[in-house]
């Protein structure tokens, strides 16, 4: 089989972005756009993939995966002929196809790729270029054909006639060359132009020319190839990403009550009969169990949920881990390294943190965990504090099975309370509490006769208005 090289054009500045970042780095769905183009060749198995870069190279360099890639640098942006001619170094004997690729197109699908490559080798042509059909073309260069429907060159619209700027077929800048003709005919491209630019484009019209044969393939959707020029690009290549991603998790038996509203990340998972409720986000690596139940207005990031989990309204969920049966919720705060086994309920303004609860315990209400590993059937009562914080470290707090915690406790950690321990209401643990022990804080109640009374306002019934009472302390 032929071998198969990929180059990846990034190295524009994505001045129409009007922004600090380079281009590539804008995310769809969550992920820069270049991660996008860089799956395409690993899918296709294609090596060496080669990224031209240019603008803030070392930020782009550091969103790039840590291996399958190799970087050139086009030091100055002479046009996409010229970022091409950066990577001939490498590629210029290269046995094979070179399939090129820009980092700006994050729709771009791996079976058109394919498509394009098969087309390519089927007919034995020098190039063949991935096209699509525009009801505005715009900016983007026209594909002209002979009559008989021939390629015979790319012309870009700036340099068009009024005829050719009429053509609806685009160039998507995806292109199969042979690398035995590509690197030689980069050698005869002129900027006479009126960008000034050396453009790749021409390389079509010259194989043309010399009598060699150029394909075409043609998109279905013309959407999928067209490049993220703009922030309104960005927003709609987001919404056409956004849409394929709950339809695929809709046709697996996700019910999704209110697509629009609804944001999930394309690496996410979801289980069938699990319902999102309007204005969720799944994002990055979660993966959530069938028959959960993720009520409005929450943000679940890189966690994982078990079957039959139920987040209620507005909660914060990062890095997590939530077994089967536990339920979260509502205005509830999971962070990262919190892990809930089966059965667990965190309540309304509860942060957990860092921590682990075992199976059936329960944070009904306002409490703060941090850094604690909770036994089974623990029972933390209104308020609770694990002071997890001196100043300096972080410190932790173990909590054996069964232990009952009174609401507006804290435990001052690090320390470690006994299997069943009884804490009482209001009470400060500042040492170990042995296993079945009560432990309370001796604060004495005390309390003044008809103290109250004494205070209470008095009417003025005559003036309208009331008067404080003296105190007589
Ligand atoms: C190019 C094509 C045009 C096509 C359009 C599709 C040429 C001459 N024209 O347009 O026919 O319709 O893409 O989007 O090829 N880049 C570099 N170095 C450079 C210039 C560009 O790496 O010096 C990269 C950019 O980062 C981008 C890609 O090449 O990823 C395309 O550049 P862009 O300026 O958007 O395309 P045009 O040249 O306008």
């Amino acid at each position: 089989m032929t071998s198969l090289a990929a180059v990846i054009l990034a190295a524009g500045k994505g001045t129409r972005m009007r922004s600090k970042m380079p281009k590539v780095l804008h995310p769809v769905a969550g992920r820069p756009m270049i991660r996008y183009a860089l799956e395409l060749p690993e899918a296709l198995g294609a090596s060496p993939v080669v990224v031209v870069l240019g603008h803030q190279t070392d930020h782009v360099k550091k969103v790039l995966p840590p291996t399958g890639w190799q970087a050139v640098e086009q030091t100055e942006q002479l046009g996409t002929g010229h970022a091409v001619r950066q990577t001939e170094e490498i590629l210029k004997d290269f046995p094979g196809d070179v399939l090129m690729l820009y980092g700006d197109v994050p729709l771009l699908r791996v079976e058109t790729l394919r498509q394009l490559v098969e087309t390519h080798r089927r007919s034995g042509a020098v190039a063949t270029v991935l096209t699509a059909i525009m009801e505005q073309p715009g900016r983007l260069g026209r594909v002209v054909r002979e009559p008989a429907g021939r390629v015979v060159r790319i012309v870009e619209a700036l340099d068009a006639t009024e005829a050719e700027r009429a053509i609806r077929e685009v160039n998507t800048g995806t292109y199969c060359f042979q690398a035995s003709f590509l690197y030689p005919a980069l050698q005869d491209l002129r900027a006479d132009n009126s960008k000034g630019e050396y453009y790749l484009t021409d390389v079509i019209g010259a194989a043309c020319r010399a009598g060699l044969q150029v394909q075409a393939v043609q998109t279905e959707d013309w959407r999928e190839a067209v490049g993220v020029d703009s922030k309104a690009d960005l927003a709609m290549a987001e919404a056409i990403m956004r849409r394929q991603v709950l339809e695929r998790l809709m046709v697996e038996g996700v019910t999704i009550l209110d697509p629009p509203s609804t944001y999930v990340h394309p690496q996410v998972r979801v289980g069938r009969d699990t319902v999102l409720y309007p204005n969720t986000y799944l994002l990055g690596n979660t993966v959530i169990g069938e028959d959960c139940e993720v009520w409005p207005n929450s943000v679940i990031r890189d966690s994982t949920l078990e079957d039959g989990v139920v987040i209620l309204p507005s909660c914060v969920i990062t890095g997590s881990t939530i077994a089967s049966g536990s339920s979260v919720g509502p205005f509830a705060h999971l962070r990262p390294e919190s892990v809930l086994r089966k059965d667990v309920k965190i309540g309304n303004f509860v942060e957990v943190k860092k921590s682990l609860l075992g199976e059936g315990s329960k944070a009904s209400h306002l409490s703060y965990i941090g850094d604690v590993v909770m036994g089974k059937d623990v029972n933390v009562g209104a308020g609770f504090i694990a002071c997890n914080f001196d100043g300096e470290r972080k410190n932790e707090t173990i909590i054996e099975d069964e232990v009952f915690i009174g609401s507006d406790s804290q435990i001052i950690a690090p320390l470690r309370i006994g299997k069943g321990a009884y804490i009482a209401t209001g009470t400060t643990v500042r040492k170990e509490v042995p296993p079945h022990a009560l432990v309370y804080n001796t604060k004495d109640q005390v309390h003044r006769d008809n103290w109250a009374l004494q205070r209470k306002p008095k009417a003025d019934t005559e003036h309208g208005h009331v008067e404080q009472a003296q105190s007589e302390d």
